[in-house]
């Protein structure tokens, strides 16, 4: 059975049609002091409470117990909390094999501590996730050595391929780019996937100031004209990207897509891109968004 954290609920659903597995209703509640209570009524179906008969099969939802796939993006706290709850209540119910999907991992770009006394945040997270769960997939962590912070195995699933097919058919010329050296494979990847790999790709030299302030160096490529793709894999605040695409327009570039797997798009980010000159923003459903443009549900079902 597939079961789906709040934040997650589209995401979930592709998943189950991919599979063809049943999709179970989860229910998302909170308590009058503020604490949550996220619960799997279907469970109920799998029946012993704990004392695992691994190959049940329900038969009236067909549901299989040998296995329960946890689809959650941890976009917050709360998103966090309700994922450790699903998956308690899974083992609770007597699931022999819990899975957990993370298609965006929260606190996955705080993988190190920046300063004297601050913690490794993302494996603090992964410490607690890996607490009931047997396997643990997430896709496009910003480091894919961040999988090593848990204790059973994690797998990060490359979903930059996915970003090639929201994209218009008739880019001119077009250059892929990306904000920074870090993400020229995920740019590759796009420009492979779209158009039998024409096109050229290329980087920004990136220093970031701050959270929200970051400076860019332009590539070398001639952009005069020409269509320009700028993919990543997260736009959070929307500096990078803002940054990059100012310095494409002073340059007399044709028009400009922005692309990333992650579309997080906090505070004014898509503002910041629109007054930027961008055509579009397209992301992933890893975080729902109205700029979710396509799904990753068959690069985590290829996985699974
Ligand atoms: C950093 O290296 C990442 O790949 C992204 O470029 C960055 O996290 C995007 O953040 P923001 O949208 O806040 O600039």
């Amino acid at each position: 059975m597939i079961i789906s954290g709040a934040a997650s609920q589209a995401l979930a659903a592709a998943l189950a049609r991919e599979l063809e597995e049943p999709l179970a209703r989860a229910e998302y509640d909170r308590f009058p002091d503020g604490e949550l209570l996220a619960s799997v009524p279907d469970l109920a179906s799998v029946g012993d409470g704990g004392d695992s008969d691994n190959s049940t099969d329900d038969t009236n939802t067909g549901t299989n117990t040998d296995r329960a796939i946890i689809v959650a993006s941890t976009v917050s706290s709360d998103a966090h909390l309700e994922l450790l709850q699903l998956q308690d209540a899974a083992r609770e119910a007597g699931i022999s094999e819990v899975v957990t999907v993370l298609p965006y991992m929260g606190y996955a770009r705080q993988d190190k501590a920046f300063d004297t006394g601050h913690p490794i945040s993302a494996r603090a997270v992964a410490r607690a996730i890996s607490s009931t769960t047997d396997r643990v997939l997430t896709v496009t962590p910003h480091e894919e050595a961040v999988c090593e912070f848990f204790e059973p195995t994690a797998t990060a699933v490359d979903a930059a391929d996915r970003l090639a097919e929201p994209l218009p058919d008739d880019l001119t010329d077009p250059v892929f780019l990306s904000p920074d050296a870090g993400a020229i494979d995920l740019a590759e990847t796009v420009r492979n996937a779209y158009g039998n790999g024409a096109g050229e790709t290329d980087y920004f030299e990136k220093v970031r100031h701050s959270g929200t302030e970051v400076e860019i160096t332009p590539s070398d490529v001639d952009v005069e004209g020409r269509d320009v793709v700028v993919a990543d894999d997260i736009i959070a605040t929307g500096s990078t990207m803002s940054e990059a695409v100012g310095v494409l327009q002073e340059r007399g570039v044709g028009r400009v897509f922005v692309t990333c797997v992650h579309p997080l798009l906090a505070n004014n980010a898509v503002t910041k891109l629109s007054q930027a000159g961008v055509e579009a923003i397209y992301g992933t459903d890893t975080i729902e968004r109205q700029q979710s443009a396509v799904s990753v549900a068959p690069s985590i079902a290829a996985e699974l």
